[in-house]
């Protein structure tokens, strides 16, 4: 048995080419596949989904109830990446308490939960406790951690508590790119932590959680693109995801890791080759979405402006609302769910002037524009649909195909 045989987001994904689909809706289509596959089937699940679609298709300032929530159950890291603004953050840093997490979810009982935003969930006791919960009212739970923390008794308790996903951040395939970036972290260390808890797996014969990498590319990574896959395929028998380098608020820092579009597309090419000989379709699907989000990003356009926040509520450690995970670190006040309500604040005025503002899609906010969730799969699904259905458009508050990426201030300013 390879090691990490359990399934992994590529064996559950897309595997093969399917020919009655066309390929690009195809491929926008695989980053749904997954997440949808792992719900409970249940009409409860059907229901929500029908109610968060309609919520989307709608694109009304006033929205249903979210069906997901991203929760900071720590905003407190051990590690100060180069690309990464959570160390410099001026708003409060600590750990969200378990009552505090089941007030919140109480409310809401999310069809999917994620329990990281800026800092590293593994730093919070009380993770399992809100892991374990949520997963026994159905909900699925996904973690994004830098894996420094994994030893045999937190390998034991993530695999015990159920958690669905975990997408170990691995930002190089090498020691030397890795810990540039990774300030703080010693490849071997997260390398064999990773290994314990694919071996931790087996020994308990669980198939969860599944283990995905996460790898943010800028200028220091970029030439290792087919390595990561290579070594991640090898060592880990999991997907890889490549994410865009997200740039916070102006930050001269940041810029500077920027790739050029040449040099990305140079390797995002070299990655898919190798991606492709090896049958890794969804590695393949998310480069060709990296590379088109990039562009998108850099060019500061977009077809239009994302459905996030009809669906999502990010909230830090101390319950304060956001309109959207990018928008964490900007000194906003959309109201504090642990002193109302999520229905309460959901609803708010600053919440439904930025809806308002995405659906007329003529202008965006500087985050919406450098974001690669602005023009993905389903906001394509919808456009198509009110082109080909023209009365759709009489219950749609969405303006499709004509936002031109003007920037304005923040919203609720
Ligand atoms: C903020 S971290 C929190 C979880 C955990 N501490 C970790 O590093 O995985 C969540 C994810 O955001 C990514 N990230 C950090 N800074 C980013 C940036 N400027 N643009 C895009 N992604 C970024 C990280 O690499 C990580 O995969
Ligand atoms: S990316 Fe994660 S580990 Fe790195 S500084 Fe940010 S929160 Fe911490």
């Amino acid at each position: 048995m390879p090691v990490g045989s359990a399934k992994s987001p590529g064996d559950m994904g897309m595997k093969k080419k399917n020919a009655l689909i066309p390929e690009r809706l195809f491929k926008r289509l695989a980053l749904f596949e997954f997440p949808l596959r792992m719900l409970p089937n249940n009409p409860r699940t059907f229901f929500m989904l029908l109610k968060g679609g309609f919520s989307v298709f709608r694109s009304s300032p006033r929205a249903a109830m979210p069906i997901s929530l991203s929760i900071e159950s720590s905003g407190v890291c051990n590690l100060r990446c180069k690309m990464c603004s959570a160390p410099e953050m001026s708003r409060r840093k600590g750990v969200m308490k378990f009552s505090a997490f089941r007030q919140i979810f109480d409310e809401v009982r999310p069809l999917y939960l994620g329990l990281s935003a800026a800092g590293e969930p593994l730093l919070n006791r009380d993770l399992f406790d809100m892991i374990s919960y949520a997963k026994a009212h159905g909900t699925v739970v996904n973690l994004v951690s830098n894996a420094t923390r994994i030893d045999e008794s937190t390998a034991l308790a993530l695999v015990e508590s159920h958690l669905d996903v975990l997408k170990v951040s691995l930002d190089g395939a090498t020691k030397e790119t890795y810990e540039a970036i990774r300030i703080g972290a010693c490849f071997e260390e997260v390398v064999r932590n990773v290994k314990g808890l694919i071996e931790m797996k087996r020994r308990l014969g669980a198939s969860s959680p599944i283990i995905s990498v996460n790898i943010v590319i800028s200028r220091e990574n970029v030439h290792e693109i087919r390595d990561i896959i290579a070594f991640c395929h090898s060592q880990f028998d999991c997907s890889v995801e490549f994410i865009p380098l997200f740039i916070h608020d102006k930050d001269a820092a940041e810029e500077a890791l920027l790739v050029d579009l040449s040099t990305l597309g140079r390797h995002v090419a070299m990655g898919k080759k190798w991606a492709e000989e090896h049958g890794l379709w969804d590695t393949v699907a998310n480069l060709d979405n990296l590379l088109y989000s990039v562009e998108r990003m850099y060019r500061g356009t977009s077809e239009g402006p994302c459905f996030v926040p009809w669906l999502d509520m990010p909230i830090t450690w101390d319950g304060n609302a956001y309109p959207c995970a990018h928008f964490m670190n900007v000194p906003l006040d959309f109201g504090n769910v642990l002193e109302t309500s999520v229905a309460k604040v959901w609803n708010s005025p600053n919440y439904r002037k930025f809806r308002k503002s995405l659906a007329d899609g003529k202008e965006l906010y500087k985050q919406c524009l450098n974001c690669g969730m602005n023009d993905v799969g389903l906001y394509n699904l919808f456009s198509v649909f009110t082109r080909c259905f023209p009365p759709g458009r009489l219950i749609s508050h969405r303006r499709y195909g004509d936002s031109q990426g003007q920037q304005q201030g923040w919203p609720g300013s």
